[in-house]
């Protein structure tokens, strides 16, 4: 499961891509996951091709793209609110076509033709390579669809468009789709079944980046820790692999030492990982490169073994436990953060208290923590009644939420005093005298500017923070630089 992009960051929409003598406008926006932002690099550069150049400005749009969320309901309504907004403005652009791309297109599929009328192109995950065709048959006045999952498609032979980027940050996708099959989840019916990219392409990808300037890059997948080359297909498929197949296969620890060898002076990180699939290797790998950020994101969604079983999370409470414990012991000072879903069908009062102790138990960095919203299709939507109600919901999640503050709290204290490396990613949102840029456990730190500037590693001592956010004095750059 994908780590969902900052809030704040939901609906950005980007600008930076010209090439010369492209005379129409693409205009792009991206919900949802890290996932769904990389795609939408792949749109555009696919679209570069087709004569396209990004703008910001949705009235001068020729086309106008929404990358979905299917993850929860509310995130489903979000694009239907943007879609109503661009059916205002095409009503006065009569030139202007509307596509929606990505999970939600998936699983509504034709309805969005049949019933809402107000898209004239549905492309799901794994059909981005036929958008050129699908343009042609919206510009000829027929609508256009194309949902196929594919059991191979990665896009490795595509060089993404960087898009909203600060040339500094960039991700990487390694795989895609999922196989876990987790019983709240809509993402394995949205995006297929799991398959990971060619090493090599993957690094030719870093290579680039890293000649480009770029000083940190995000490997994503669904489950990075299931990562598996061994010459194409499906994971699922790898039991029928030829011996020399099995036998030269990449695992994820191997492609993170490949990346972290490959280019020793950037940073890396990857999302999302999940509890059964983490092996000890990857810890190893972790801890033995010093340019692999000490930073997990590690969602475990409920503290209690019952709860996760009807999950259908193939881990327990003791086994994450032992996993926190490893990580602990193997990577000292890792960041380590959640995802967890409050009010999953028939949680009792005792089994949210589990998820409490649970989290009393870590003392994460910081999480993402969600209401459990039930998505149509889904085993838990066809086998469990939605049966807690709202309010109960709404208290556990604040319950969940505030114990959660603390120990962002506690960790933020624990770095006063300390020197740590930041990465300028930025100004600081709320001063343009400072600049804002992350450690290795993916903590926000704040600083004066004085002569640094975006992309330098800097040596900062912390004084002073809030539960988010880390202040302090820069006190040179660091060896990285
Ligand atoms: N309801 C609420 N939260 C969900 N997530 C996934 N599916 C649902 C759902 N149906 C959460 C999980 C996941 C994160 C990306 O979103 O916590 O890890
Ligand atoms: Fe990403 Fe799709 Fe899952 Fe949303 S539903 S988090 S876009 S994979």
């Amino acid at each position: 499961m994908e780590k969902i992009i900052d809030e704040k960051k939901q609906g950005e929409t980007l600008s930076v891509n010209a090439k010369e003598g492209n005379s129409r406008k693409l205009y792009i926006e991206s919900y949802g996951c890290q996932m769904n932002f990389s795609d939408s690099e792949i749109v555009a550069s696919i679209l570069t091709n087709e004569g396209y150049n990004t703008t910001d400005n949705l009235e001068e749009a020729d086309l106008v793209l929404v990358n979905t969320c299917s993850i929860r309901d509310k995130a489903e309504q979000t694009v239907r609110k943007r879609l109503e907004k661009y059916n205002a403005v095409k009503r006065h652009n009569s030139k202007m076509k509307v596509g929606v791309l990505g999970c939600m297109a998936e699983r509504l599929k034709e309805k969005f033709l049949d019933e809402e009328k107000i898209v004239d192109m549905v492309v799901g995950p794994d059909a981005y390579k036929d958008l050129p065709n699908l343009i042609k048959e919206i510009e000829s006045g027929r609508d256009a669809v194309n949902v196929v999952l594919s059991k191979e498609e990665t896009y490795g032979d595509i060089s993404p468009v960087r898009l909203a980027t600060n040339g500094i940050n960039a991700l990487v996708s390694i795989t895609r789709g999922c196989d876990n099959m987790c019983t709240f989840c809509v993402v394995p019916f949205t995006r297929g079944r799991e398959r990971s990219r060619d090493p090599q392409s993957i690094l030719a990808e870093v290579n680039d980046l890293a000649s480009k300037g770029y000083k940190e890059i995000t490997l994503l997948g669904q489950n990075v820790d299931s990562y598996l080359w061994y010459g194409g297909g499906l994971k699922k498929d790898f039991k029928n692999a030829t011996e020399i197949e099995k036998a030269t296969a990449t695992s994820f620890s191997n492609l993170l030492a490949l990346v972290a060898e490959a280019q020793p002076k950037m940073r890396i990180r990857f999302s999302t990982s999940n509890p059964q699939d983490m092996t000890e290797d990857v810890l190893h790998t972790v801890a033995k490169y010093p340019n692999i950020c000490n930073y997990i994101h590690l969602p475990f969604q409920s503290g209690n073994t019952r709860i996760l079983k009807e999950m259908n999370r193939q881990h327990t409470r003791e086994e994450y436990i032992e996993l926190i414990d490893k990580i602990n012991k193997i990577i000292p000072n890792c960041g380590i953060s959640q995802d967890i879903i409050t009010g999953f069908p028939t949680e009792s009062e005792e089994e949210h208290q589990e998820t409490l102790s649970l989290l009393e138990y870590v003392k994460f960095y910081f999480g993402f923590m969600f209401k459990y919203s039930e998505r149509p299709g889904t085993m838990a939507a066809r086998k469990l009644e939605d049966d807690i109600p709202e309010e109960v919901k709404k208290r556990r999640l604040t319950e969940i939420v505030d114990v959660q503050r603390k120990h962002s709290a506690y960790r933020t204290n624990q770095f006063i005093g300390q020197t740590v490396e930041v990465l300028i990613e930025r100004e600081s949102k709320k001063s343009d005298q400072h600049w804002s840029g992350r450690n290795e456990q993916s903590l926000v730190v704040v600083f004066p500017k004085e002569s640094y500037k975006p992309g330098d590693f800097v040596l900062v001592k912390v004084n002073d923070c809030t539960s988010a956010t880390l202040r302090g004095e820069p006190i040179g750059l660091s060896d990285n630089n």
